[in-house]
């Protein structure tokens, strides 16, 4: 790794204890450019925005050479960028990525990202305090940790999991070309099946009223909106029939099993986040696929661990680094965020309680500064001992914010594109790309084909 020019000590641009603001041009494009105003708005509470393929899905979030700019000109000091919504400091030296990962939520709260939050919930009962919303999230994520199984390499549902996956991904290879329709299509029964259990399997009415809600426009919309309040109780409500009779291997089952004596488990309204994370997929396997079509050495080596007995039992180490090295590349979560919950300093300089502080993940993680070789595909990166620590890479962020359902999304991506390499080859994939890269900034996933062909 090439080290940064600046160190805590040595960075210079705080003169006097005063912050290095972003000018006024840079200010605007960033903000014009980035998703910071939605994520600092929804700091007090849960959205109902969507993360998945959006109109602008196929650009680039924030422009980086904006962002390398900004860093040369500051000495590497985070930035203070004047947004709508205030003040926000920006991460860019590499050397500030440490703090932010490592620092306990009393002093940087997480903020999760839109994915990971149920869209359309009502206002009604959320905390209005953020110490009360910090105690609520942290008992919902220690129950999303013990749910998802984030401790553990294997989820204790792995076996029927790879089943309903083996079971619906049949049909990704049906017919010879694949695009982004019927991947979400067939991704998202599996997700409805892993959630909710087989009867969900083919609820399109449900998977409907979900889009819609995530349609519907951000949290303050929906407050207003009493049609979406109602389309929320319908969805909870058809969710709930299904969680009192799930498999005791889907996730509101195992949910269900939790003791709740207080009664904020919530396992309802987890069952739509999950629901949610989970249609990040069809994306990323896309994704995945497009540029293993691109790299036919790539794409020979994941063909032949499908193919291996180990695939069975979800061992895809080879594939497991691809879809690592996609997410790397285009990540879900562009950008993460927390919130300073005290008084905090930052290379001498002091930032109120409730600064926003934003670590630009995506642009860390193809900085050719301090990444060799940061804008091609290198699954290999991943399989080196210490990648899953590397604090330059975030797809799934680190610390006390890190995805619990890290293991989960990659086992999922993984065994789909497992159970289509296993009988097909992926050719001719639409963007063309490169296979020596540069690969381009974004991808859009709605406008990538596949070809399909049997073996
Ligand atoms: C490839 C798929 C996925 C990616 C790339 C991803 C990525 C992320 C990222 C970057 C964060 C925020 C980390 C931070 O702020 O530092 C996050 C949070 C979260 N993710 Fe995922 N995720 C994925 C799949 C899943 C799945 C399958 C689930 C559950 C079924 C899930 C549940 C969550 C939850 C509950 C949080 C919020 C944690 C908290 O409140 O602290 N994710 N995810």
């Amino acid at each position: 790794m090439t080290q940064s020019t600046t160190t805590r000590g040595q960075a210079a641009p705080t003169e006097g204890g005063r912050p290095a603001r972003a000018g006024r041009v840079e200010a605007v494009r960033f903000a014009a450019t980035h998703t910071l105003p939605v994520l600092v708005r929804d700091l007090v509470g849960p959205p109902a925005r969507l993360l998945r393929p959006a109109p602008g899905a196929g650009r680039p979030r924030w422009p980086a050479a904006t962002l390398r700019a900004l860093r040369a000109r500051h000495g590497g000091a985070p930035v203070l960028l004047r947004g709508p919504t205030g003040p926000t400091l920006v991460l860019l030296d590499p050397l500030d990525l440490p703090r932010f990962h490592e620092a306990p939520p009393s002093e940087l709260a997480t903020c999760p990202p839109d994915k990971c939050r149920a869209p359309g919930a009502p206002a009604a009962g959320r905390p209005t305090r953020p110490e009360d919303h910090d105690d609520l999230r942290e008992h919902r994520r220690e129950v999303n940790e013990i749910v998802l199984a984030s401790g553990s390499p294997v989820h204790p549902s792995c076996g029927p999991f790879l089943a309903v996956i083996a079971d619906e991904a049949g049909r990704l290879g049906a017919s010879p070309t694949l695009g982004l329709a019927r991947a979400r299509h067939i991704v998202t029964r599996a997700a409805r099946r892993m959630v909710l259990g087989d009867t969900a399997a083919g609820d399109e009415e449900l998977a409907g009223w979900l889009d819609r809600l995530d349609a519907g426009g951000d949290r303050g919309a929906h407050r207003k909106n009493r049609a979406a309040e109602t389309l929320h109780e319908k969805a909870s409500a058809r969710i709930a029939r299904y969680a009192a009779a799930a498999e005791p291997f889907t996730l509101v089952g195992r949910a269900r099993r939790h003791p709740d004596p207080a009664g904020t488990l919530d396992p309802i309204g987890q069952a739509l986040h999950w629901l949610r994370a989970l249609d990040t997929v069809p994306a990323t396997l896309l994704r995945t696929l497009l540029l293993l079509a691109a790299h036919p050495a790539e794409h020979e080596a994941a063909s032949t661990e499908a193919r291996s007995g180990d695939a069975a039992k979800g061992e895809l180490p080879r594939l497991r680094a691809c879809v690592q090295e996609t997410l790397r590349l285009y990540p879900v979560v562009p950008d993460l965020v927390r919130v300073t919950r005290t008084e905090t300093e930052w290379r001498g300089v002091r930032h109120p309680a409730g600064t926003p502080v934003l670590l630009p993940a995506l642009f860390h993680q193809r900085d050719p500064e301090h990444v060799p070789a940061a804008d091609v595909f290198v699954p290999g990166r991943w399989t080196s001992p210490g990648s899953r620590a590397d604090l330059r890479m975030a797809p799934f962020g680190h610390g006390a914010g890190r995805c619990p359902g890290d293991r989960l999304g990659l086992l999922v991506v993984s065994a789909f594109c497992a159970e289509l390499l296993r009988g097909h080859r992926v050719r001719d994939g639409r963007p063309a790309l490169h296979p020596v890269g540069p690969l381009p900034a974004a991808l859009d996933p709605r406008r990538i084909r596949l070809t399909i062909t049997r073996r």
